[in-house]
């Protein structure tokens, strides 16, 4: 086992926050019913027009980020990344331990405005919990970015956080920066870039290799607790070419059209609660952790 470094406290991670506030930048609105139904059934070109006004007006932080990500983020080196960490053999800890090990993330940008990692867990369960959501899910708004530990882990931020697509087909046009994409190795290979490139039509994701990320990373650490429809929120909550883009429709399966509401459901409270009253952890801790034990053993592998 790797010896993991125990702070990483004023370690800069700038752009990670400002990725994910590209989401909200992308996507201003929640979705309507009508955008919710399996084919979106806007203007394609209005669409990819409005998408590339807000690539114009991306950070250049975040530019950078996708660059690194859509380059890097190959067929090999998804596989690797689920070989390496998916054995769940790092260490044992509580959910809640997890929440305040990953609260080391230090967010540089704007500590008046800016949430902490734990409180913007706190903030999304909250919201859940106000709209009188189920109790798995308001847990499953509580656990659903714990897998960001991957950075106290030395990976770097592009494979951690931002949009997940998959890898071992062509790439979707509607992907976030679709030319960066030219720099990936996987571009010119030959084998990954029919439609369905290495899949059989209608393999269900399951069996699709998603980019790496934090999502197929918690969601591994959570499948034997939460419910089907939390582990889809968990599993695909990045996967916006999915769920809010309407792509990779010949790669799914009845299960996956299934719980795309799910996600969908699941989405508004990740992006749109930012701007709510910053949630008093040290006064919620005992409902968490309360919450915590009706569905997780006192320690969980990582
Ligand atoms: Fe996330
Ligand atoms: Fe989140």
């Amino acid at each position: 086992m790797s010896i993991l470094p125990e702070s990483v406290s004023g370690t800069p991670l700038q752009s990670l926050d400002e990725v994910e506030d590209f989401y909200e930048q992308r996507y201003p609105e929640p979705m309507t019913e009508e955008q919710k139904k399996p084919s979106v059934g806007t203007d394609p070109n209005k669409q990819v027009d409005e998408f590339r006004n807000y690539e114009a007006d991306a950070r250049p932080t975040v530019r950078e980020f996708y660059r690194l990500n859509h380059a890097y983020q190959t067929y090999d080196f998804a596989l690797a990344k689920r070989k390496e960490y998916l054995g769940l053999n790092r260490r044992q800890m509580s959910i809640w331990e997890a929440a305040e090990y990953l609260n080391q993330l230090v967010d540089d940008s704007d500590p008046d405005t800016d949430l902490s990692q734990l409180e913007h867990l706190l903030q999304t369960a909250e919201h859940l919990r106000a709209d009188g959501r189920p109790r798995w899910m308001i847990l499953t708004g509580f656990v659903h970015d714990l897998g960001k530990i991957l950075c106290l882990w030395g990976e770097p931020q592009w494979a951690v956080v931002g949009d997940t697509f998959p890898t071992g087909c062509s790439y979707s046009q509607k992907i976030v920066f679709p030319r960066f994409f030219d720099a990936n190795p996987d571009s010119h290979d030959a084998r990954f870039q029919s439609k369905n490139g290495i899949y059989e039509e209608g393999c269900g994701l399951d069996a699709v290799n998603l980019s790496w990320g934090h999502d197929e990373y918690i969601y591994n650490v959570c499948k034997d607790y939460l419910p089907i429809e939390g582990l889809y929120m968990l599993r695909y909550h990045s996967f916006y070419p999915w769920h809010r883009e309407a792509q990779y429709s010949h790669l799914l399966n009845d299960q996956d059209r299934k719980h795309l509401k799910d996600v969908q459901e699941f989405n508004p409270y990740d992006l749109y609660t930012k701007s709510h009253a910053k949630p008093d952890a040290k006064a919620l801790r005992p409902y968490y952790e309360d919450l915590i034990s009706e569905f997780f053993p006192a320690k969980v592998r990582w």
